[in-house]
Parts: C-alpha cells; structure tokens; sequence
C-alpha cells in the first residue's frame, strides 16, 4: 500500500512509520508532504530517500491532490499536520486518511487542540488516563471514525511534557498497527486490544501484541 505521509513538525511519528514501513512490509511510504519548508519530517524523509514535497498553498485541494496522484498514493496519514486538509481532498480519499491525536477522543480534541495544550487540558481535567487516537479524517478537526486507541496512564506528578513522551511513545507503535493493518486488509479497519491487562507504567508495552485486526477475524 502506497502511503503519503503529511506532518509539519518533527516527525517521529513519521519515523516510527519509516522504520516499521520497509523491506516486505505491507506498506511503505511514498511521499513525505508538509506546508513548513523547515519540517524536520522533511529531513527525515531525505534521509530515508522518500520523495518530499512542500505544499505552496495547503488551502489547494488541486495542488495536494496533484502530489497524491504523482506518487500514485493509495493511503495518507496525518502525523502531526496542523493544517485542515482541503475538502475535496477528504472526500477524494474518504475512509483512506487518517490522523493521530495524542490524547483519547472525543475529548481533549478540535480546533487548536494539538501539542502541549492538549496534555494540559488532560491534566487540568483530572483525568487519570490519556493515550493516543487513531481516527478517519473528515471535514472536522478530530471527528472522524475512531480506529485506534491506546490507554496511557496519567501519573500523580506528570507535566504537560512528560505526559507527552508517555503518550508519544506509544504513539509510535500505535500508528504504524494502523497502517499496516490497513494496508493488510485493503482498508483502513478499527483494531482494538486483545489482552485485558495492559500496563503502560513502566513505559510502552508492544503494542502490537496486544492489537488485533476487527477486520481480520
Ligand atoms: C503527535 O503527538 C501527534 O499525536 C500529533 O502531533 C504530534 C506529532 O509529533 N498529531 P511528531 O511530529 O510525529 O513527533
């Protein structure tokens, strides 16, 4: 399966799908695309020899597309893209695009919740568990079909930032499940966790043991 991947920052998510994309996998990534010419994805992207592209206008549908259908791209994967992917563009690919969220949707998500005010709202909540979202991506921020989800336990004395990095460890392996899982099935499919009892407090377990495909049962 052909992926694209769109980011605007750093891109360890991206990485995390570079690593776990190659040789015989199921999936790789084709295209690496940002609206940020200094997007550290972008680099990553280089070093992997993925192609990059940056977009001039991330508001045309027509220009977006025009790279999608270049790299003959069959999946798109949002990793940290801060831009509202054009409608056209959603509609094009619908049930073929998804999106990471660092915190458990339907909460903590919309318009302008994204990076640290994201772990804030979680931790002014009082929330004792956060973890990554992976959704479908529709016309709203952060709306789409959720397909994955993987509880992250709040600590007592966690900040903004050490929230984060418990949260974007599991990330890492959350994400590429999806992908490949889809890229397995022909289409994106919801996994969910096989083994009751998990636990994150010592750091990320393997997610992938624990997920299995709904789809492939
Ligand atoms: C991640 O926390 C992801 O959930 C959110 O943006 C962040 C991207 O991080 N959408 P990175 O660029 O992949 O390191």
């Amino acid at each position: 399966m052909r992926v694209a991947v769109l980011a605007s920052g750093g891109g360890t998510n991206l990485q995390a799908l570079l690593d776990q994309c190659r040789g015989d996998a199921a999936a790789r990534v084709v295209v690496v695309i940002s609206n940020k010419p200094d997007a550290f994805a972008l680099e990553r992207a280089r070093r992997a020899g993925v192609a990059t592209a940056v977009l001039a206008d991330h508001a045309d549908a027509d220009e977006l597309l025009g790279i999608l259908h270049a790299h003959t791209v069959e999946f798109v994967v949002l990793a940290g893209y801060l831009k509202l992917v054009p409608g056209a563009v959603v509609d094009t690919y619908s049930d073929r695009m998804i999106n990471i969220h660092p915190a458990l949707l339907p909460s903590f998500g919309g318009q302008g919740m994204y990076g640290r005010r994201v772990h804030e709202a979680v931790l002014a909540s009082g929330a004792t568990v956060s973890g990554p979202t992976v959704h479908l991506v529709n016309a709203e921020y952060d709306r789409g079909r959720i397909l994955a989800q993987w509880p992250v336990p709040v600590a007592p004395d966690d900040t903004a930032e050490t929230l984060a990095a418990r949260v974007l460890a599991v990330e890492h392996q959350l994400l590429p499940a999806v992908v490949l899982a889809a890229a397995r099935a022909g289409r994106a499919v919801p996994l969910t966790s096989t083994n009751r009892h998990f636990d994150t407090r010592n750091g990320p377990v393997e997610v992938r043991d624990h997920l299995e495909s709904v789809g492939d049962r």
